[in-house]
């Protein structure tokens, strides 16, 4: 059976309502420079390693190269690694008896969509957690895609359930093929997908820290072709806005959106300084200790923009203050609207010479006309 994505009925239903790959400048506004969501870097080791014997020792090796950073200071990433369900026990086990400071999570790729039942060779959202596993994969390409299974958007739609109310946190993966993306049907099928992922789980998600979204374009997995970081960042900042229409711009704005896909050591810092990209779901580079562990560094990234941030809003108070001063005299002095921007902009520069202001790219001055 092949699972059906595109070209039915409800995705024009509510492209008309929502105007889905339409970007409106006011609905832009919601463009996050929230880099408090935190970064959470997950490995997904898929059908790997092939051994118990070969999982302990990746196991060990990993926290052998985490155990150094997370000492020296607080890890900005929250970090998780979702090996076989075979594993997973062996895997939380090596974990736990880490020195590390700061725990690494442990995750299933899947859960079944039934609470329990005659299902072989399935697990239950309650036995992963019983497990150990405090987050499960769910909605994997490879899973919906046909290598592993058919899953359909209603099926991933009852896990996201399941896991909710099983106090697992589920990493939701959506993502569109080549030939979608060709077709130019990439916001068609993310659209579809969250909208049939998350019915009826507005509720549920009561602050967005219920859940991780992990956008994984199915062409970049294991191919070694990452999405430009600009490509990366656009289509998050539409998945937030799109997240924002059917469960509240508050809770999008705090759900963490992760990338996936050919994600590394190169390129992991570029894509995580993209304002929306708070992670990554980490392929075949996880299998490498070295590789993840400086994947998971990388993610300092996200503390320095967020202090720059800082710095930033720090001037634009600066800037507001001089502003109010300045219209106070103007005012009084009844001088006109553009020199009253003449003379902020020379204010601003003094400030800058005298380097009080840190960040002063991020202050644009319009001239207006005068009045
Ligand atoms: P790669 O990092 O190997 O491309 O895999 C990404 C992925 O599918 C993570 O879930």
């Amino acid at each position: 059976m092949k699972q059906k994505t595109y070209n039915i009925p409800a995705i024009t239903k509510f492209q008309q309502k929502y105007q889905t790959n339409k970007a409106k400048p006011q609905q832009l506004k919601i463009a996050s420079i929230n880099t408090q969501r935190g970064t959470a870097i997950y490995g997904n080791w898929k059908m790997n390693p092939s051994t118990v014997e070969e999982a302990v020792a990746l196991s060990h090796d990993i926290m052998l190269k985490l155990d150094p950073y997370f000492k020296t200071k607080p890890a900005t990433a929250e970090v998780g690694i979702c090996p076989p369900s075979g594993l997973m026990t062996i895997v939380n086990g090596m974990l736990l008896d880490s020195r590390a400071a700061k725990p690494v999570q442990i995750g299933a790729q899947n859960i079944h969509h039934e609470k329990k039942g005659a299902f072989t060779g399935e697990m239950s959202a309650s036995l992963v957690k019983s497990l150990g596993a405090s987050c499960v994969i769910i909605g994997h390409s490879e899973r919906r895609g046909g290598q592993s299974a058919y899953e359909s958007n209603k099926q991933i739609n009852q896990k996201l359930n399941l896991a909710i109310d099983s106090k697992l946190l589920p990493i939701f993966c959506i993502g569109e093929t080549l030939k979608e993306k060709e077709l130019g049907k990439k916001y068609d099928i993310l659209a579809t997908q969250l909208f049939e992922g998350l019915k009826g789980l507005k509720e549920k998600i009561k602050s967005g820290n219920e859940m991780i979204i992990a956008y994984e374009p199915v062409w970049a997995i294991g191919t070694g072709k990452t999405a430009t970081s600009k490509d990366a960042q656009d289509t998050i900042f539409y998945i937030r806005r799109f997240l924002s229409h059917l469960i509240g711009i508050e809770k999008a704005l705090k759900i963490r959106i992760q990338y996936g896909g050919s994600m590394n050591e190169k390129n992991a810092m570029e894509l995580l300084s993209q304002p929306d990209i708070d992670g990554g779901l980490i392929g075949g580079a996880s299998l490498k200790a070295p590789e993840f562990s400086k994947i998971v560094q990388a993610a300092d990234v996200k503390q320095k923009i967020h202090q720059d941030e800082k710095a930033a809003t720090e001037a634009i108070k600066q800037f507001n203050l001089i502003q109010a001063n300045a219209l106070e005299r103007l005012q009084k002095a009844k001088i006109s609207r553009s020199r009253f921007y003449d003379t902020t902009e020379a204010m601003l520069k003094d400030l800058k010479a005298k380097k009080q202001l840190q960040q002063p790219t991020q202050i644009e001055i319009k001239p207006r006309a005068s009045v």
